[in-house]
């Protein structure tokens, strides 16, 4: 049956990270980009239409969030994800990873160590280290092709290197692992043992495949509130990126208040009018837009699953439980990780996130992007294999 995210849309212009800079990023125009995390379907209807009747208002002057926004965060939050917000625990922020860094900047010294697990999302540790703090990775396990947290590792280094503030992904990308109840309450425990600043970064967090369900970290105990930061967004789960927007959901009242004096002296918490309108259309009415969408997710990922286990049976990867992403090994092409992205790029003529920018335990993995039409899907996936077949 047809699906509305079967459509073709084109992103052939310049202003497009994914889609209009292959030339730079991959050193040619023909690579099919199934890389950065955004998704090739169109917005849901009513933020478009929501973002039109602005442009029809003809007045883009100033603006302020409305208590309707702030009301449809905290109803989506509780709804979705058992969280109990006030207004005044809701901070605005240009995006997840300015957020990052303005904890960084804000909860701690320069040299100070902030833990994160290795491999993960790319910014986590540019933030770190671009701001002149130490970056402490803690190397995932692989169990039974899944992603799982090492504690005994990750407490020795804590007490070692005197971590400060550790940074989590939930779901995780780039293996898409939902992190169970018992795993987070493992690693809260062990952070408030060691006084330990959490932010967990939740933007995947709607993007969860059955049977799984996030655990938002700071519901799973009260006193958590007290060292969790929680960041989440619409831009991901709507696919809105380029409205720039992003939430910070702060309980304890001092960390809120030293946040908010941090936002303060740059003025970084007023954002776009798009912004504004574009999360509360989409946390309001587009409920119905995100079961489909995970509907046509999920039926990708299991012909990506398919086509693996039948293609390339040797190829090991990773089943996603929650994100767009598809995590998997290409060490049977045995080239060095920079023979292997140049690889998928110019024999495949395929563009992906190359594993070892993830961390050093990234190394020989690469990352699929598989929100796209199914068209695409199929058309990318015979392109890794051509990328797996010609060596
Ligand atoms: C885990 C994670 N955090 C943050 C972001 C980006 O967030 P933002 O665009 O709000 O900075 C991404 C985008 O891929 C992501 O995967």
């Amino acid at each position: 049956m047809e699906s509305k995210f079967d459509e073709i849309i084109d992103r052939t212009n310049q202003l497009d990270i994914k889609w209009g800079q292959s030339e730079k990023v991959f050193g040619s125009t023909d690579v099919l980009p199934m890389w950065i995390a955004d998704m090739d379907f169109a917005s849901p209807k009513p933020v478009l239409d929501a973002l039109k009747s602005l442009l029809d208002s003809r007045i883009l002057g100033y603006t302020a969030p409305p208590d309707s926004l702030y009301q449809a965060i905290i109803d989506w939050q509780k709804e979705r994800h058992h969280m109990e917000l006030t207004k005044e625990a809701i901070l605005f922020s240009p995006g997840v990873v300015p957020s990052i860094a303005l904890i960084i900047q804000t909860f701690t010294k320069e040299n100070e160590a902030i833990m994160i697990h290795d491999p993960v999302y790319t910014p986590f540790s540019n933030m770190i280290t671009l701001n002149h703090r130490r970056c402490v990775r803690s190397t995932l396990i692989v169990e039974q092709n899944q992603f799982k947290m090492d504690f005994i590792e990750m407490e020795k280094q804590m007490v070692e290197q005197q971590v400060k503030l550790f940074i989590l992904c939930n779901p995780q990308n780039p293996g898409g692992r939902v992190w169970s109840k018992e795993e987070l309450i493992q690693l809260a425990e062990l952070c408030k043992k060691h006084q330990i600043l959490i932010i967990s970064d939740e933007i995947h967090g709607d993007l969860i495949f059955q049977p799984y369900q996030l655990a938002s970290l700071v519901t799973l105990d009260s006193s958590y509130q007290e060292f969790v930061i929680t960041l989440s967004a619409a831009t991901k789960t709507f696919n809105l990126a380029g409205i720039k927007t992003s939430m910070i959901y702060v309980q304890n009242k001092f960390l809120a208040d030293q946040l908010k004096s941090a936002q303060a002296k740059t003025e970084q918490s007023n954002l776009t009018t798009f912004g504004y309108i574009g999360t509360e259309a989409a946390l309001t009415k587009c409920g119905p837009w995100l079961t489909d969408l995970l509907q046509y997710l999920s039926e990708n990922l299991e012909i990506i699953c398919a086509f693996f286990d039948k293609e390339l049976p040797d190829v090991a990867y990773m089943k996603p439980q929650g994100t767009y992403l598809f995590w998997f090994d290409c060490s049977s092409l045995n080239m060095t990780d920079a023979e292997l992205a140049a690889h998928f790029a110019t024999v495949g003529k395929i563009g992906l996130n190359a594993g070892a920018a993830y961390g050093p335990a990234g190394s020989q993995y690469m990352r699929l992007n598989f929100a796209a039409p199914k068209s695409l899907i199929n058309e990318g996936l015979n392109r890794i294999k051509a990328a797996f077949e010609n060596r």
